[in-house]
């Protein structure tokens, strides 16, 4: 072993944690290496659902676009549907991912972008793509094995897979995003609470033209309830559309404790025919994996100049569609930290707040994602269906629904109960929205939590209260009609204020970070034509909001200030780990 390479950061892993990472530094002009072991980016669909959230952060960084172009729309999501098999007896729907109306609203209110399924074969390169063009160097093949820290910076020790050689690469810190079985993670001795391997779960990527049975209810997501669906898994049997309507990925559960199934073609083919239940449809078996359900998150995100992100500090099921838009969302809020660090403008204590504000929400989705596995149980219970005898009797127990008795009438309702409550993991928009950060990098105001006033997990609630993300608002700038949160991000922070706010802009100009002004009024550069603004902003137009590079509001002052500049300075020294 002999080379070193230096670098200001190196990043292990090409998901969607360490692509977005690499993406975020890139464009913030943070020299950056990204290592990863095997010799291509995914190659199986894998993570899927693309929140609001995150299309807001591909936003900021030039590649929404590039997304919606491949995802599929947000229309053709909707209709989860549980069902005997797509063949068989349909049980039920929800409206789901924003397209019951009434959530359709709240999501068009809430953000300029839409929410999307784009697969994570698809998503890889556009995020790798991306980052390379910016300037990233990123190195296939090659696999981190080890790393050492001092004051200065992280060696980590990596082989070269094709080489068969091993070097090394010095960086001022170090990202662990290699996912759920993170080494560096461990390396780090980051503490993990909760359990790994909690059930088994294969996924089966087919090719198969299911347009009959399901172009006339276009979903994402097909729950199977057939004999053995209970067994380990996500809480049915699903059939998960990865393009409409050839292209499918098949999730179904084996007991973890006897261990995974020979996944032969065969094997493979027999589940699909299992859940599709037409055995005259052509099937192309693309690959078969197994895995495990876990619920995990670490306390720490963080040790020295280690950091971690995405499935290597959070582990938990695809439910409710968490992963790889909190593994993105992860790296958005870690790199502009890293870079204001590297750039001398803040103090490395600005990384505490790493933790401090990713932690709460990894431990919240690892929560969430498993309670959404057990609140299947009750579609099961519904139709005496969690462990019936036999086959027989399940599909007995199904029939029995359509009786014209008092029973089947019963029946009828605690099914319609079971299937309205999975909102909790299809139309979740306050768990994608609601995120409230606590930590240094956040100066409260002062104002008592309001709390929500409606369901947290399934309403957004707008706030500017600092720790809260912006609210989105349709503003105007002469004939451009553009969202609040198009004027922040692109790594820096920015004051909005409004008519008799002066000494807000002339203290964020006067500085020594960069601060974008935004001016919102009549007459003004930009214009709140339809008053959406002053309703969701909370302070009085002289009023200010200190926004941080990733949307987060740092600082608010409800009123003008004849002492803007020292308020905001003071602020900014403690936002910026100076105080
Ligand atoms: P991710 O696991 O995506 O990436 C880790 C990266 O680190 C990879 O590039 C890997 O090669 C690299 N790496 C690991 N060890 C390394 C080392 N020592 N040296 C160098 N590189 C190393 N989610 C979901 O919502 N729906 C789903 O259906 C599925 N299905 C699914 C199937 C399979 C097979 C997997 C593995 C995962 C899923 N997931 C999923 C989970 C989802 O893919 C996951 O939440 C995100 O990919 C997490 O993104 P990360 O970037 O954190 O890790």
């Amino acid at each position: 072993m002999s080379t070193v390479v230096d670098t200001d950061i190196l990043i292990v892993g090409s998901g969607p944690a360490g692509a977005s990472a690499a993406l975020a530094l890139s464009t913030y002009g943070v020299p950056n290496i990204v290592v990863t072991r095997y010799a291509s980016l995914a190659d199986t669909p894998r993570a899927h659902i693309t929140n609001q959230r995150t299309m807001e952060v591909l936003r900021d960084l030039g590649v929404e676009q590039d997304v919606v172009a491949q995802a599929t729309p947000q229309h053709l999501m909707g209709n989860t549907t549980f069902c005997t098999s797509l063949a068989g007896e349909e049980l039920g729907r929800v409206r789901s991912w924003g397209n019951d109306p009434l959530v359709q609203a709240e999501h068009e209110l809430a953000s300029p972008t839409r929410m999307c399924d784009m697969p994570q074969h698809l998503m890889e390169p556009v995020l790798v793509n991306a980052a390379v063009a910016r300037g990233t160097r990123l190195r296939f093949e090659t696999e981190y094995l080890s790393h050492t820290q001092d004051a200065h910076g992280v060696t980590a020790t990596v082989r070269d897979r094709l080489r068969g050689d091993t070097y090394e690469i010095r960086a001022k810190y170090l990202i662990g995003a290699d996912g759920g079985r993170s080494k560096v993670a461990a390396d780090a001795g980051l503490p993990m609470g909760g359990q790994m391997g909690v059930a088994g779960s294969i996924n089966i990527v087919f090719e198969a033209d299911l347009a009959k049975y399901t172009a006339h209810r276009p979903s994402t997501l097909y729950w199977v309830l057939a004999p053995g669906a209970t067994v380990g898994g996500i809480g049915a049997g699903l059939v998960r559309c990865v393009r409409p309507w050839n292209e499918w990925l098949i999730v179904w559960g084996y007991d973890v404790d006897a261990g995974a199934p020979n996944l032969t073609t065969e094997y493979a083919e027999s589940v699909v025919r299992k859940l599709v239940g037409d055995d005259d449809i052509p099937v192309t078996i693309k690959s078969s994996s197994a895995w495990t359900v876990n619920e995990m998150y670490a306390e720490r995100y963080a040790n020295g100049r280690v950091f971690c992100a995405g499935d290597a500090v959070h582990r938990h099921p695809p439910s409710n569609g968490l992963g790889s838009n909190t593994s993105i969302q992860d790296a958005y809020n870690l790199a502009w930290k890293l870079r204001l660090v590297l750039d001398g403008t803040a103090h490395p204590r600005l990384l505490d707040s790493y933790t401090a504000e990713r932690a709460p929400v990894g431990r919240q989705i690892v929560t969430r994602a498993n309670q959404s596995i057990r609140e299947t149980a009750p579609v099961f219970e519904a139709l005496d269906g969690l462990s019936p005898q036999t086959p027989e009797q399940l599909w007995a127990n199904i029939a029995a629904r359509k009786d014209a008795t008092e029973a089947a009438e019963k029946q009828r309702t605690r099914l319609r109960e079971a299937i309205a409550f999975k909102v909790y993991e299809f139309n979740a928009h306050g768990v994608d929205l609601n995120q409230r950060y606590a930590s240094d990098a956040i100066v409260p105001d002062g104002t008592p939590d309001p709390g929500f006033t409606r369901d947290p997990e399934l309403h957004h609630q707008p706030s500017s209260r600092p720790g809260a993300r912006l609210p989105h608002a349709w503003i105007t700038s002469g004939t451009r009609t553009l969202s609040t949160l198009d004027t922040v991000g692109r790594g820096r922070f920015t004051l909005l204020t409004g008519i008799g706010g002066e000494d807000w802009v002339r203290a964020a100009e006067a500085q020594d970070v960069e601060i974008a002004t935004v001016v919102i009024g009549p007459g003004q550069e930009y214009e709140d034509p339809y008053g959406d603004w002053a309703r969701l902003r909370e302070t009085s137009d002289a009023g200010a909001l200190l926004v941080r590079p990733d949307g987060f509001v740092a600082f608010r002052h409800a009123t003008a200030a004849p002492d803007a500049g020292e308020r905001l300075a003071d602020a900014l020294r403690r936002i910026l780990g100076h105080a």
